[in-house]
C-alpha cells in the first residue's frame, strides 16, 4: 500500500501547514495556499489612483515605481531623509526636482527628454514643490 511515504509527507504537510494534519495520507496540499504570507502591498498605479490629473498623474506614471511606498528611491531616500516619500516633502524646489531628474543623483538614473519631456518633467516638478500631498508615515519606507 505504501505506506512508507505517509509519515514524510505528513511532516512535511505539517511543517508548512503548523496545522493539525490528522490523516496519514498526506492528502493536505491543497491547504498550503491558504496559509501563504500576507500578499504584497498593491503597486500604485494610475488605476490606483484614478482621480490624479495633471503633474500628479505625470509623477505617478513616471517616478512612483521608484518612489512609492516600497520603491527603491523611497528606500535609499529613507537612508538620509527623514521623510523619504517625495509626496510628503514640503522642503522640494521645482529646480532640484528637475536637475536631479536630468542629471541623475546617486542612485538614480538621469532621465532623458526621449523618457519624460520638459514640459511633463516641469508639471512634475512644481506638483512636487507644491507639496506635502500626503502625510509622511513611517509606512513610507525603511527607517
Ligand atoms: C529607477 C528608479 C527611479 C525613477 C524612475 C525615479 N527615481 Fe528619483 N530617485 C531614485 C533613487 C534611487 C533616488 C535616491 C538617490 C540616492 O540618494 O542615492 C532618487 C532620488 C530622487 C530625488 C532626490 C531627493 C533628494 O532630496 O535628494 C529627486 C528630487 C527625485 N528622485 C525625483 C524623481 C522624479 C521627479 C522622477 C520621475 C520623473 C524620479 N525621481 C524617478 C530612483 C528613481
Amino acid at each position: 500500500m505504501r505506506n512508507f511515504a505517509a509519515p514524510y509527507a505528513a511532516l512535511i504537510a505539517a511543517a508548512f501547514l503548523l496545522a493539525a494534519c490528522t490523516g496519514g495520507d498526506g492528502s493536505g496540499g491543497d491547504e498550503t495556499a491558504a496559509a501563504g504570507p500576507p500578499p504584497m502591498p498593491q503597486p500604485i498605479t494610475m488605476a490606483s489612483r484614478p482621480e490624479a490629473t495633471g503633474g500628479e498623474a505625470k509623477y505617478i506614471e513616471y517616478c512612483i515605481m521608484c518612489h512609492g511606498p516600497n520603491g527603491m528611491g523611497t528606500g535609499l531616500l529613507g537612508r538620509r531623509m527623514e521623510v523619504s516619500l517625495l509626496e510628503a516633502r514640503d522642503n522640494l524646489t521645482a529646480d532640484y526636482v528637475i536637475s536631479a531628474a536630468r542629471l541623475g543623483i546617486g542612485n538614480m538614473p538621469s532621465i532623458p527628454r526621449g523618457e519624460v519631456s520638459d514640459e511633463d518633467l516641469q508639471e512634475i516638478a512644481d506638483y512636487l514643490a507644491a507639496g506635502p500631498h500626503i502625510e509622511p508615515t513611517p509606512a513610507g519606507g525603511p527607517q
